[in-house]
């Protein structure tokens, strides 16, 4: 039977697939957000570890950086991916809370974090304030998430009908009060005093002919995306959606000649005054 450990196993292997599709765009957002050269920086959240690089990268020469997730499998899998780099002394790898960060406050030059602060359960504005917290005079918080897709051309009802149940509708949780989703950040920014918000969303897209490893990604990431949604739609678009997302269908829409499919990640950035 599987343990808790294997799911989260299963996960980063997910996620690593996921990265083929997204990774030019986290460099994009890495290049728009200029991290100065030096800084020091916390990835909360940052699961394998697959923006670590790239961050450090952009933080050259002298940067470092602490990534913290939960989840100690997934810290495992990024100590395996940075062991195979060059950067790994400057990286440090921490299982942490981020409701319960153990740093001193005015630490880090930045906060970073992709799909986990932005739009997490519980108390938002004492996350968001925490992290405030956590930033030198000056430093800058960074949260992302995945923010919306077209991945089924020709199919708008579908999609949207897969978007609109419990599952589909992330970045934010069923129950969650329209404040509460994740694009209104930039609100729950200003109140816990942060200035100079800024958002902007980065593209991801895809064309046919599609490499076998970008179309295997994404089958990968329409199962995440709504493998959830079964039980809310019916049976028809159920089936349909299948026979659209399966990789032997003879109806996979990857396969469909002139395929384009993106999805978008949103970011907001904001600094905090002195
Ligand atoms: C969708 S994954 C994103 C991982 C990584 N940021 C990325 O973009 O590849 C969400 C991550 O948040 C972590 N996480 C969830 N709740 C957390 C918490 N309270 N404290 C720390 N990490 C948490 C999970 O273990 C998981 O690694």
């Amino acid at each position: 039977m599987p343990t808790p450990a294997d799911a989260q196993t299963g996960y980063a292997s997910k996620l690593e697939l996921f990265q083929r599709l997204r990774k030019p765009l986290m460099d994009h957002a890495i290049a728009w957000l200029e991290l100065p050269p030096g800084s020091h920086g916390l990835d909360a959240g940052c699961g394998a570890g697959l923006h670590l690089e790239a961050l450090l990268k952009a933080v050259a020469p002298g940067g470092r950086i602490v990534g913290v997730d939960l989840s100690p499998e997934l810290l495992d899998r990024a100590r395996e991916i940075l062991s195979g780099g060059a950067s790994n002394d400057a990286i440090r790898l921490q299982q942490a809370d981020i409701n319960n960060l153990p740093f001193e406050q005015a630490s880090f030059d930045w906060v970073w974090s992709v799909d986990c602060a932005g739009y997490m359960p519980g108390d938002k504005d004492a996350l968001i304030k925490d992290m405030a917290g956590l930033l030198k005079p000056y430093g800058r918080l960074a949260l992302m998430a995945y923010s919306s897709q077209q991945l089924l051309p020709g199919y708008p009802g579908l999609e949207a009908r897969l978007n609109a149940t419990k599952a589909g509708q992330l970045p934010s949780w069923p129950g969650d009060a329209p404040g509460d989703h994740f694009m209104r950040l930039p609100e729950r920014f200003g109140q816990a005093g942060l200035v100079q918000i800024k958002a902007k969303s980065f593209l991801a897209q895809f064309n046919a002919p599609l490499e076998p490893a970008i179309r295997e990604a994404l089958l990968e990431l329409m199962d995440m995306r709504w493998s959830g949604a079964r039980d809310e739609v019916s049976l028809a678009d159920w089936n349909l959606f299948l026979r659209l997302s399966q990789s032997a269908s003879r109806e996979c829409i990857l396969d469909r000649p002139g395929y384009h499919g993106f999805f978008t990640y949103t970011m907001f950035a904001a600094i905090k005054p002195s």
